[in-house]
């Protein structure tokens, strides 16, 4: 059995997509990370009896972030996850936090990376003329969405569709790959560390 644990920010559907997807078992959400207060994303981890914690930056200087990512830490050192999943986490992380969970950390992206990394990857890809756009999924480093990619799922553009619609069919996308991709790194670090369970 392993576990995953989920820093978010905002809404938190891709959060929900993973606990829902691993409600069924082996494997758990150990906990979710939050640095917004109000932040939709606490009201379903309450909803969905998971276990969570606000981590608010209190100002946007070196030193709050240094203090967040501390008590973050120490959070996730208590929980032990596996694997670490940011789901719309609108955070940089430093170095020194990626170092402290080497090779464990997991990005959503909602383009086809090395396209439009950065904010407001929809839009900027809706206002292409790409016929396909699509998701990506890939460790954390410390440039902005350039870590090792994990997984691409293309999504082929409808001819007159609105961003709204767009949107909705990248979201409906992201909640069937990313729990699927989480499910398939905690198998594997399970068959890694013989934690497969009795024969
Ligand atoms: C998702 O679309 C995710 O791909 C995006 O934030 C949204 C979070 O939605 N992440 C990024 O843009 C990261 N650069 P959610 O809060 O409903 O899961």
């Amino acid at each position: 059995m392993g576990s995953v644990a989920v820093l978010a920010s905002g809404s938190g559907s891709n959060f929900q997509a993973i606990c829902e997807s691993l409600a069924a078992g082996p494997h758990v959400v150990a906990g979710l990370l939050c640095d917004q207060p109000g932040a939709p994303v606490l009201k379903r981890a309450e909803a969905l009896d998971v276990p969570w914690a606000l981590v608010p930056y209190e100002a946007s200087s070196d030193g709050a972030k240094q203090t967040a990512e501390g008590r973050m830490e120490s959070i996730l050192r208590a929980w032990q996850p596996d694997i670490i999943a940011l789901a719309g986490f609108m955070r940089v992380l430093s170095t020194a936090f990626l170092n402290a969970f080497p090779r464990m950390i997991v990005n959503l992206h909602p383009a086809l990376l090395p396209n439009h990394r950065g904010l407001n990857a929809i839009q900027r890809s809706y206002e292409t003329d790409d016929e396909v756009v699509g998701i990506t999924v890939h460790f954390v480093d410390d440039g902005i969405d350039t870590g090792e990619i994990i997984r691409r799922e293309p999504l082929a553009r409808r001819e007159g569709e609105t961003l709204a619609e767009l949107e909705m069919r990248m979201h409906e996308l992201e909640h069937r790959t990313y729990p699927e991709v989480i499910q398939s790194l905690l198998a594997e670090l399970d068959a890694l560390c013989g934690k497969d369970g009795p024969p």
